[in-house]
């Protein structure tokens, strides 16, 4: 399986930064959102992103204009039809990736590949939705896209060594490391990680300290390069809460108990960066706590 042409379904935090990377990569890429708005929005912080390559002198102008030049936008995903592999980046709910693949069916060639970004929802389970087991692997990239290095990809119960072989030579071309995880909850990052971050929200809860002392203390404790609580709010509050419900549905294990708190800023619509508010107001310089 030759892959040339990358659609990307999903032109949000991942979908355009997979996008970014497959465009600087050489590929074409079609990328398709549901909402017309996301995709001049989308455009906008790739063009941002090249833009700060362009001035830091790792991407030359010529190679940024090439790069966006081969870059196709659509809210229809017949637009997808011809690529040679298609990566789902849509929001980490069963239904909607579900609903997904079902549209797909009408698009995908004999030897499409379908790739889905998930946190951590089973790759055997959207694999036997997207009617195409063989053909599907997660392939979950980290955020910003540009920055880190690691594709975690998972392969379902049917997925053939063809996909997986050519999923892998993928990441590669992209400049990222591939590395094999098993179809397990939250994969390897992520089942760790997460909870670190619900975590600090419970610590949060507890009063234990507050929003800037949490994310002070990992900083300059333990050498991270956010504290969770701005990580947790530069991931999304509302994918945070989903892996976390998913964790504790397939684990069944109490420590994987969403954090009231983190649900309750969701409820609010407080989704973090994304949204302009979550643990901090971002409409300040620099952000603010919001309690
Ligand atoms: N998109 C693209 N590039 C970005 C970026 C973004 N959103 N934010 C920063 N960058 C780039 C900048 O261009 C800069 O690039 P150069 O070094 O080439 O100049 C570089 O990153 C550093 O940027 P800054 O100096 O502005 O900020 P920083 O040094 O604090 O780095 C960071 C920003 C890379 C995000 C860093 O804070 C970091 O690594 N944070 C941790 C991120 C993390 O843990 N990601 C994993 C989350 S979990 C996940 O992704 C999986 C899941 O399923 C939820
Ligand atoms: P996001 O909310 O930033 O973007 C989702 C995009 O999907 C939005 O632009 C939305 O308009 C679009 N969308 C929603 N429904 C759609 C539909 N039916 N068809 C087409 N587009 C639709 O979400 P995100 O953070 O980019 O996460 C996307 C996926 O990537 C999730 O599965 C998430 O778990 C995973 N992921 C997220 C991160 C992260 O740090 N945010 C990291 C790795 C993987």
């Amino acid at each position: 399986m030759s892959i040339q042409k990358i659609g990307v379904i999903g032109a949000g935090l991942m979908g355009n930064g997979i996008a970014h990377v497959s465009l600087l990569s050489g590929f074409e890429v079609t990328l398709v959102d549901a909402f017309a708005a996301a995709l001049p929005k989308a455009v906008a912080t790739m063009t941002k992103n090249m833009e700060r390559q362009v001035a830091k002198g790792q991407l030359t102008e010529d190679a940024k204009s090439a790069a966006l030049a081969r870059l196709a936008t659509s809210t229809d995903y017949h637009a997808l039809k011809g690529a040679d592999i298609i990566i789902e980046a849509v929001p980490e709910r069963m239904e909607i990736k579900e609903a997904i693949y079902k549209e797909l069916k009408e698009v995908v060639s004999e030897t499409t590949i379908l790739a889905s970004n998930t946190s951590s929802i089973s790759i055997t389970r959207l694999a036997s939705m997207s009617g195409q087991p063989a053909r599907f692997i997660g392939m979950h990239f980290f955020n910003p896209v540009p920055m880190m290095k690691l594709v975690e990809v998972i392969r379902g119960l049917a997925t053939s060594d063809e996909t997986y072989e050519a999923v892998k030579a993928l990441a590669g071309k992209l400049g990222k490391t591939a590395v094999t995880i098993h179809d397990a909850p939250g994969f390897a990052v992520n089942s760790i990680l997460c909870p670190m971050l619900n975590e600090a929200v419970f610590t949060l809860a507890e009063g234990v300290a507050s929003v800037t002392e949490i994310d002070a203390a990992m900083k300059l404790g333990a050498a991270h390069p956010m504290g969770p609580l701005e990580l947790a709010d530069f991931v999304g509050l509302d994918t945070l809460l989903s892996i976390m419900q998913v964790l504790h549905k397939e684990l069944g294990e109490d420590k994987y108990r969403p954090a009231p708190l983190l649900a309750k800023y969701v409820e609010a619509g407080w989704y973090g960066r994304k949204s302009g508010k979550g643990f901090y107001d971002y409409s300040t310089t620099p952000p603010t706590p919001t309690r």
